[in-house]
């Protein structure tokens, strides 16, 4: 536990779509997780949106990911809030069962362990009825993937206590998630009130046969839902009011609502007509597409979108994009104090200051490893080692850094994916604003030698090449001195096409 995580242990109680989620967001932010779930293929359906997810990280961020969080399955609630601080309830839409399951959580839980409900739309003072301890439930209410999706509404329940809710933005915001807090409790919340809205009409509109599920959907996609994704509904609405803004939309809009042209309240009959014919337009739009291909798909789609997004504003970030650029300042902040709470390294020897996994997302059309994402297991291995002499992103902010000047990667192996890689940093030389930095990209399990890379790095104060603060400068000396004595590496100094 740390201020970055205030959290170290949790508990997810239901693995199913929203559970597995939650699973996969907490593992990845290093948190370890206890899963309570009686259905006999629970740990297949984690396993697989824990895999989904992994790739789906690998794709979303640079950012050396921490250490994943140990994952376990156990055969009983009280065994799996035993010492958890946090714990997500995620059992299906029954009040009856959920009742059961949040007393039986709070009977067994720590006394101050905070749950978080992830219900759709039961009211959190209904939820409350019956437990000891009803001040430290919220409803924590996430979309689907909770993995990549930011959004978590939080919803105060008669007896949730204002300390819970502060404790719920705190834990939620540290697992890279923005928390809102919904001012009144209300069956649905926000989300899923405007979401049940749209979809009741939608299932006018195919009952109708005014159009069909895809053309439905390529309605919202190429359209407003782009809009939606970046400003939401009222920003939308106010750039579509024109100079005259929100007023003049409101005054030219807002008659329509009384015509009107939608069907309000009335629910269709989901009758068996209905249910097929919705289902066999949905088969057809699939095109023959499994669940796990089209999460895949949609994981590949969100990423794209939350990287065009954190690129918005000038690097600011915009929306969505701005959880993620938040998320990964506080992962570069725990990379940094992972490595001052590392055990001192010895000097002099090569150093083993980053390891990875090649994720599903790094591999090319022939199953390797692609070129690229050497680069980038040894620039987050070049800075590891300059995390190890003081340099980050504050000192960067502060106008010290090093930049890289010349960079030769040698690729000696094949690289699948899944294989535990270890990087060995060796200083070939220090000295001036010049470093010159040798790795070796180890198979973990093998120990065979996949790649290497040699960079010059210059280091540079206010935009302009200089010498490095004293204090970088001795530390980085101490270890360019320790490491003199080591034999030169194979591969080392060679020019591009240099015969082996
Ligand atoms: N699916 C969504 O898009 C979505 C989005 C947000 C919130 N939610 C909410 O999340 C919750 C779970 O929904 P889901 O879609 O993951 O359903 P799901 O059916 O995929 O998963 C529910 C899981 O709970 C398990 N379960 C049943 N009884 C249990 C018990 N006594 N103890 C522990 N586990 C038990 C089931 O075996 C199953 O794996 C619901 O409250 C739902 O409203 C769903």
């Amino acid at each position: 536990m740390s201020d970055l995580i205030p959290i170290s242990k949790a508990a997810c109680i239901g693995g199913g779509v929203i559970g597995g989620g939650w699973v996969a967001r907490l593992i990845l932010t290093g948190i370890d997780v206890a899963v309570y779930d009686p259905a006999p293929d629970a740990e297949r359906i984690v396993g697989e949106i824990l895999a989904n997810a992994t790739r789906a990280y690998g794709k979303l961020t640079a950012v050396p990911l921490p250490q994943p969080g140990t994952l376990t399955f156990v055969g009983s609630i009280a065994e799996a809030v035993a010492g958890a601080e946090f714990i997500q309830e995620s059992v299906p839409e029954r009040l009856d069962l959920k009742r059961r399951v949040l007393a039986e959580i709070d009977a067994t839980a720590e006394e101050d362990a905070l749950i978080g409900s992830s219900t759709s739309g039961l009211l959190p003072s209904d939820l409350q009825v019956g437990l000891t301890y009803p001040e430290r439930l919220v409803v924590a209410h996430p979309y689907n993937p909770v993995y990549l999706l930011p959004l978590v509404e939080l919803v105060a329940g008669n007896a949730t206590s204002p300390q819970t809710l502060e404790r719920a933005k705190l834990i939620y915001g540290a697992l890279g998630m923005k928390p809102v807090v919904i001012a009144k409790e209300i069956e649905a919340f926000v989300g899923d009130r405007l979401l049940e809205a749209l979809w009741r009409e939608a299932l006018w509109l195919i009952k109708d046969d005014i159009c069909d599920v895809e053309t439905l959907d390529d309605v919202i996609r190429y359209s407003f839902g782009l809009r939606w994704a970046q400003m939401g509904l009222f920003q939308t609405y106010r750039i579509a009011g024109g100079e005259a803004g929100m007023r003049h939309f409101l005054a030219q809009f807002g008659p329509c609502l009384a015509w009107p042209w939608t069907k309000l309240t009335d629910v269709p009959d989901l009758d068996d007509a209905l249910v097929d014919k919705i289902a066999m337009q949905s088969d057809r739009q699939a095109n023959g597409r499994g669940i796990r291909e089209l999460e895949r798909i949609r994981d590949d789609n969100l990423v794209a979108i939350l990287h065009g997004l954190k690129g918005a504003e000038n690097g600011a970030g915009w929306g969505a994009g701005q959880s993620l650029k938040v998320f990964e300042d506080r992962l570069w902040s725990m990379a940094k104090a992972a490595s001052l709470s590392a055990p001192a390294a010895d000097f002099a020897r090569p150093l083993s200051l980053h390891e990875t996994t090649v994720n599903a997302a790094w591999l090319d059309y022939n199953g390797h490893m692609t070129e690229f994402r050497y680069l980038q297991v040894f620039g987050d291995a070049s800075d590891a080692f300059l995390r190890l002499i003081g340099i980050d992103a504050e000192t960067a902010a502060s106008g010290s850094s090093f930049f890289t000047a010349e960079t030769h990667i040698r690729h000696l192996h094949e690289t699948k994916r899944g294989t535990r890689l270890r990087v060995e940093t060796q200083v070939l030389s220090a000295g001036g604003k010049k470093l010159h930095l040798f790795h070796r990209l180890i198979h973990a399990g093998t120990g065979a030698c996949h790649a290497t890379g040699e960079h010059i790095l210059i280091h540079v104060a206010n935009g302009k090449p200089a010498d490095p603060p004293p204090a970088i400068a001795a530390r980085l000396g101490e270890i360019a001195m320790a490491q003199t004595d080591l034999p030169v590496p194979d591969g080392a100094g060679r020019f591009v096409g240099q015969p082996r």
